[in-house]
């Protein structure tokens, strides 16, 4: 493990988005591992920016979401895959048929996570899985206590997270309690994680992280 300390969120944005450009760079057909939240938003405007002048091409890329709120349509302005569509992808040239987000409105959570799974493993694996941090340390919508050994599943949302998540909502009411999110076990098997957190209220899960 390598911590990086950045000065500012943009400059933690650059040296994310710099790994994905070395990724890349290396490997133009990699898969890549994304993250919804306010932190890697910083890291796709970053990578919007070169797509824009010509430096970066995603259109050999193939790439998997981490997770996706149950229950809410994906054109509902908080779920998953419209964040992702208007911050990133709509943005960018990755073929809508190398997007996978999980789908937090199936009617068959188990037989789609299975199928999630096995997109990954046919995809040949993340190269680089982009990752936020919740101020409880959650991954993804792993809350503490999910086995590191866990794959994509249903979770229920811990109080926290539901706390932090309420300021994208009108109501406290509105926020999920459900979500489908890959495990830590499918995280930890991507060969390169970025894992992007800034501010003090992200400081003892990190201080956690990094010192155990
Ligand atoms: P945030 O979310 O970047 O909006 O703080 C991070 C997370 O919960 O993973």
């Amino acid at each position: 493990m390598e911590v990086i300390v950045a000065r500012t969120a943009e400059e933690m944005s650059k040296v994310a988005a710099q790994e994905v450009v070395d990724v890349l760079n290396a490997k133009p057909n990699a898969v890549l591992g994304m993250a919804t939240g306010s932190t890697p938003l910083g890291v796709y405007q970053e990578l919007v920016k070169l797509h824009r002048r010509g430096e970066l091409d995603f259109s050999h890329v193939t790439t998997f979401n981490l997770d996706e709120y149950v229950g809410l349509p994906i054109t509902h302005p908080q779920s998953y895959h419209q964040f992702m569509h208007e911050n990133f992808f709509r943005q960018v040239n990755i073929p809508a048929q190398n997007i996978h987000i999980p789908s937090g409105t199936t009617t068959n959570y188990p037989a789609f996570c299975a199928w999630y799974e096995q997109r990954i493993r046919e995809c040949g694996g993340i190269d680089l899985q982009i990752l936020g941090i919740g101020s409880d340390g959650h991954i993804a919508f792993n809350e503490p206590g999910s086995s590191l050994s866990s794959r994509t599943r249903l979770k229920t949302l811990a109080r926290q997270t539901i706390d932090d998540n309420a300021r994208f909502f009108e109501h406290r009411d509105d926020v999920p309690i459900y979500a489908i999110t890959m495990g830590v076990g499918t995280i930890l098997e991507a060969r390169k994680i970025v894992l992007v957190a800034s501010g003090k209220g992200k400081a003892k899960a990190i201080a956690q992280t990094v010192e155990g």
